[in-house]
């Protein structure tokens, strides 16, 4: 083994010592209180046929895009998605990316320049970490959802900054206080980047819509791989940032464009979404039968993901096994993903779940906590 090699052996090992191991196992059969489908709709039938329909309708849509979209892979069916998107969430501007990864990578490492700084909350989603390894911008954080502590590390700058948030963050279920951040953000000339990923589908095209807070931000980010039930993401802006990231981003430029069908599976979404308003309104009811249940969470009351902190990695094994063993599909998430001694149970409740299935998973919890 080449001695570098040794260095991967060891860290896999101390991980595997500590329990938290990574690895890929097929998808389990069970009650799922894990997957981001809040709504349904990846297993939605209606929706599969829809689809189904379109694809023999128009087989092409099936096959490879043939290059980046700035080359031969650019299409009318990708054009008009964005021009509808757009429209919807009432941005001037749309721009596609094949995941909400890609998204965030193109937009954190392209924007922000040189003498640019970017402030994220400290519970950012990695993509956004990961982009500003790109970025030759400087990098601070601030504390989660602390309006007051974005405020005191603005003040010392003197460049330009950018803010990252997301407005539901997807470990601890809570919502960013989004109007008062983007207040601040207007009130120091810095620009607001505001993720949607959890939101959007869930509290309808997200909380940038609902706040109406289009023109106080400089982008929003909609991921389409939740509560959509599809794969794929959406910057809205304008239209000079949208030619900015299309003439300087290079994770949209030198990557091959995602297939016709992942544009139309995201439209078609979009329309069923509209269609369905009895989907989200079940989901509110499951997220208030759990909160019923009173178990101690960090979460906010109306979010679809509820996190249980359990800083205790081998109590937390046992409760995630146990509920397996009894058919619940839950996600224990370890540190590093989130900070030594706040791991936690993350349970995600979705449209179709049954008020006799939330019940019970609270009772089970509740008698090893
Ligand atoms: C807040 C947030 N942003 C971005 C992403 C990445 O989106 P995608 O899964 O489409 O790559 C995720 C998904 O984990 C997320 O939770």
């Amino acid at each position: 083994m080449p001695d570098h090699h040794h260095r991967f052996q060891q860290l896999l090992c101390k991980r595997k010592e500590e329990g938290i191991l990574r690895s890929l196992n097929p998808r389990s059969e069970g009650i799922d209180f894990y997957s981001n489908d809040y709504l349904g709709f990846a297993g939605n039938k209606q929706l599969q046929d829809i689809l189904l329909q379109t694809v023999i309708s128009n087989p092409q849509l099936l096959s490879g895009s043939t290059g980046s979209r700035l080359i031969s892979g650019n299409t009318a069916i990708a054009n008009d998605t964005e021009l509808y998107i757009a429209e919807k969430h009432r941005f001037q501007a749309a721009l596609l990316f094949p995941s909400g990864y890609n998204a965030n990578l193109a937009l954190f490492s392209t924007l922000p320049g040189r003498h640019d700084t970017i402030i994220v909350d400290e519970q950012i989603h990695r993509s956004v970490h990961d982009a500003c390894r790109m970025s030759n911008a400087r990098k601070l954080k601030f504390r989660h959802n602390d309006p007051e502590d974005l405020d005191r590390i603005l003040k010392k700058q003197d460049g330009h900054c950018y803010i990252a948030i997301e407005s539901l963050y997807s470990m601890e279920g809570d919502f960013a206080p989004v109007e008062e951040i983007a207040e601040l953000a207007e009130q120091y000339g810095a620009n607001l980047i505001i993720d949607e990923a959890h939101a959007f589908g869930v509290f309808g095209y997200g909380l940038v819509e609902k706040y109406q807070l289009q023109d106080k931000v400089c982008a929003a980010v909609m991921t389409y791989g939740k509560a959509l039930g599809a794969h794929g993401a959406a910057v809205l802006s304008n239209h000079l940032i949208r030619s900015y990231l299309i003439n300087f981003a290079s994770a949209f430029i030198y990557t091959t464009s995602a297939q016709d069908i992942q544009w139309m599976s995201i439209r078609t979404g979009y329309d069923f979404l509209e269609d369905h308003p009895e989907s989200a309104k079940k989901l509110h009811e499951n997220i208030t039968i759990f909160r019923n249940q009173n178990l101690k969470s960090p979460s906010s009351a109306t979010s679809p993901v509820q996190a249980i902190v359990i800083a205790d990695n081998q109590k937390l094994k046992t409760i995630q096994n146990t509920l397996s063993d009894n058919g619940f599909l839950t996600y224990a998430v370890y540190s590093p993903t989130v900070k030594e001694g706040t791991e936690r149970l993350r349970i995600c409740l979705h449209s179709f779940n049954t008020e006799e299935e939330i019940v019970r998973l609270a009772e089970i919890i509740k008698q090893i906590i």
